[in-house]
């Protein structure tokens, strides 16, 4: 079935021309250049976005032969005008010692670790060092915001603020808010003048597909919910609106039970401390400020590669159902009338290139139709989603305690 006439898609066109567009790479990983984990891929988007006026000055990132052996590659490609100058840095200070005037940038994509960014800390606090730098320049984020302890959440609420206050562009990956299939729930609630009654989200991930250690171990990544789950609390916030922190209540199991055991794990867990292991399952109530109920249930259990992750929003007289929507998404809608879902697929969207289709266009600032590029997830909101995931954690971690001291 397709979409309604009245749809507008979000823009995803490749804009042509020969000026430069400079763009600096804050972390040359897999979210930047790709890896088989995943469709991600941000250089790769931004080539087909900006053609030959794609320059990457510079890549900033401490595994400096990562970063050259990523350059080699990309010059050895039909994408060579974008990489034949760039520079490869430990620190955005030595960028800023060593950089010419021509090569300042007119975007920056931030994809370090997240425990290395959204703090005020020193060594953690980029952001900040940016504004320093290049005081408004267009910032691309990765979510989560962070991964640092809780307490430094309001420090994010600052740089939050500073971004609020300098009116810079900025724009965080949560790229499922652009998927079509979302837009069109949110056209649908709009249209239909709906109120949110309830959202429910399950997010299964396929565990053996994550190869990397720090993943695994909560001091670094923060755990499941805070750096993966993250994308789904997140769309829950998009259609349920703020949460009412204290009502938030979860319960998980841990590695150590015996329903948490996994037989294909392909990183060695010994090698974690025991408190700093990941819980299999964590599963989460809470209010909206609205009154509406949500609920999220994050399973680390499947094999294979493919995650498997739905989410559905309910209001008077509706059921809007978004499956699969890394794969394949799905969207089943049941309306006022009928008994049955009409179901609505949306083949080759990209949400990873429009995310970073409408953050150019902003940047651009297109004339012949403002009002077609949005950014869809700030700073600022982000932040709240980011909290909203500690919160989970928290009551998760809350109940643990209660059981253990009960038993
Ligand atoms: N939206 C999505 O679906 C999605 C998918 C993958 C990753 N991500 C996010 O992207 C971010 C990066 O993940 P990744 O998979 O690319 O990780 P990665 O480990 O593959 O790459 C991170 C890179 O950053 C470098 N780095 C470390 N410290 C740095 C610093 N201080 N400054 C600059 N670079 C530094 C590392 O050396 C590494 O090369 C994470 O926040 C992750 O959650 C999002």
């Amino acid at each position: 079935m397709s979409p309604p006439s009245c749809w507008k898609w979000p823009r995803t066109e490749h804009i042509g021309g020969v000026d430069r567009f400079n763009v600096l790479f804050i972390g040359a990983g897999n979210i930047m250049f790709g890896s088989p984990e995943g469709p991600w891929n941000h250089s790769f988007r931004l080539e087909h976005k900006l053609g030959l006026r794609l320059k990457v000055v510079a890549l900033i990132d401490p595994a400096v032969e990562r970063a050259n052996a990523i350059l080699e590659k990309k010059r050895d490609s039909f994408v060579l005008s974008a990489y034949q100058d760039t520079r490869v840095f430990k620190t955005l200070d030595d960028f800023i010692e060593n950089m010419q005037p021509k090569d300042k940038p007119r975007a920056i994509i931030i994809g370090s670790p997240p425990m290395f960014r959204g703090s005020l800390q020193p060594g953690r606090d980029i952001e900040s060092q940016i504004f320093k730098h290049f005081p408004g320049i267009p910032l691309f984020v990765e979510k989560p915001i962070a991964t640092g302890a809780k307490g430094e959440i309001k420090e994010a609420y600052t740089i939050a603020k500073t971004i609020r206050d300098t009116r810079t562009i900025c724009s965080i990956g949560y790229m499922l808010r652009y998927l079509k299939a979302v837009q069109m729930m949110k056209q649908i609630i709009q249209d239909n003048n709906l109120t949110i009654m309830s959202t429910i989200a399950r997010y299964a991930c396929a565990y053996e597909a994550i190869a990397k250690i720090d993943w695994w171990d909560k001091s670094k990544s923060a755990g499941p919910v805070i750096e993966q789950g993250t994308h789904f609390c997140d769309l829950s916030r998009y259609f349920g609106g703020e949460v009412d922190m204290s009502s938030v209540q979860a319960h998980s199991l841990e590695w150590h039970e015996n329903a948490g055991q996994l037989s294909k794990l392909t990183i060695d867990e010994s090698k974690i401390l025991p408190e700093n292991r990941i819980p299999r399952v964590t599963s989460a109530t809470w209010k909206y400020e609205s009154g509406a109920v949500g609920s999220f249930t994050h399973v680390v259990a499947l094999q294979g590669t493919n995650y498997s992750c739905e989410l559905e929003v309910y209001a008077d007289g509706y059921l809007l159902k978004l499956v699969n929507p890394y794969v394949q998404p799905v969207l089943h809608v049941r309306k006022p009338g009928d008994d049955f879902e009409q179901t609505h697929t949306f083949p080759e969207d990209d949400p990873f290139f429009s995310e970073i289709s409408n953050f150019i266009d902003v940047i651009e600032d297109i004339e012949e139709d403002p009002e077609s590029a949005t950014i869809l997830s700030n700073y600022e909101d982000a932040v709240k989603t980011y909290e909203f995931t500690w919160a989970i954690r928290e009551a998760s971690e809350r109940s643990r305690k209660v059981q253990t001291s009960v038993a």
